[in-house]
């Protein structure tokens, strides 16, 4: 595993040309996208892949998604149909992944899937991640840039926070508009929602002109679904009205807190604070109280994380 200190690289010519080496070397890159920083590897590289599942201490059976420029890139890699046309058409780039069989022939590493014969792909949004999948030119794997089962990093800092030192370099460039990890559509043929993420799921079915089925039975058809998850490190309580002693408040709307995800009740302002604002309650060691967010449009993804963040572990 990687040793030295992780570079901090500007988002600038020098910097991307300087990402997109290291990521040719085998070398781990993380990079901003409009959800979450990622931690980019070449997908192409079986080594530079295993490497990612190391640094994050992250299960083997938990496969990663596939950062790409285009649809043109997405259709080399997954065997593509109408509906993934439709989704791409009105949400890429940006916060949507789809979850797709695997073409003959893709090479991609085989980590990557976990040994399924579906892949998750997305092409983001964010300046910088398109100068960087461009300039290095192939398919790049990213999970989120945190170590396994933490919190998602919005900021350069929350990377190095958890991987200085495990990871070659860091390419900074501020904050991430949208602040949670993309929305996950599969196919079964039906389309069925994985995750819910930055693109509402409402948004997804309106344009499908059909209902996202969510996946049944006891099968975790997303293996990063398991419950605690994005947690940090102190206890979670959800709904709360005000702190009990000793507790730091996160408000949301009319509730205060010593940090609010948004006081005018703002859905995508909240989302945007979210990972932010629990890192930074994370840091103070107290448990962390949370103001109830409402359960429609971004607050369900919003609610997701905060469960999580919450669940027993
Ligand atoms: O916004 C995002 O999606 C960020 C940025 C960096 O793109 N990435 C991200 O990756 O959140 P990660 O690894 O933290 O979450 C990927 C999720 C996991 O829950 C994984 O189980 C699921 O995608 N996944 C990956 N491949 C899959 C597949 N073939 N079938 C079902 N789920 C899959
Ligand atoms: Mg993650």
């Amino acid at each position: 595993m990687h040793k030295d200190p992780t570079v901090t690289l500007a988002a600038d010519a020098a910097g991307l040309q300087q990402a997109a080496a290291l990521l040719r070397a085998g070398a781990l890159v993380a990079f901003p996208t409009e959800t979450v920083y990622g931690l980019g590897a070449d997908a192409r590289n079986g080594a530079a892949v295993a490497a990612v599942y190391a640094a994050k201490g992250r299960p083997s059976f938990n496969p990663l998604i596939v950062h790409v420029p285009d649809v043109a890139a997405a259709r080399e890699l997954t065997v593509w149909n109408d509906a993934a046309s439709v989704l791409a058409r009105a949400f890429w780039p940006g916060p949507l992944t789809l979850v797709l069989p695997l073409k003959q022939g893709h090479g991609l590493a085989s980590l990557i899937t976990a040994g399924l014969d579906t892949v998750a792909i997305r092409v983001p949004a964010h300046p910088a991640a398109r100068a960087l999948l461009q300039t290095f030119g192939g398919p790049v794997a990213a999970p989120s840039a945190n170590p396994s089962g933490r919190i998602s990093p919005t900021r350069a800092s929350h990377v190095l926070a958890g991987l200085d030192g495990r990871i070659a370099a860091v390419l900074d460039d501020g904050p991430c508009a949208v602040g949670l990890e993309s929305t996950i559509v599969g196919f079964d043929p039906a389309p069925l929602l994985l995750r819910a993420g930055g693109v509402p799921a409402e948004a997804v079915s309106s344009i499908l002109g059909q209902p996202l089925a969510s996946p049944g039975g006891d099968t975790i058809t997303s293996p990063g679904q398991i419950a605690s998850h994005y947690a940090p490190g102190a206890p979670v309580r959800l709904n709360a009205t005000r702190p009990r002693p000793g507790e730091v408040m996160l408000g949301f709307g009319d509730i205060p807190g010593d940090l609010t995800l948004s006081a005018t009740g703002d859905l995508q302002e909240a989302a945007a604070t979210l990972f932010d604002h629990l890192h930074a309650l994370d840091a103070t060691g107290r448990p962390i109280a949370v103001a109830p967010v409402p359960e429609h449009g971004l607050g369900e993804a919003i609610n997701d994380r905060l469960r999580r963040a919450a669940a027993p572990r």
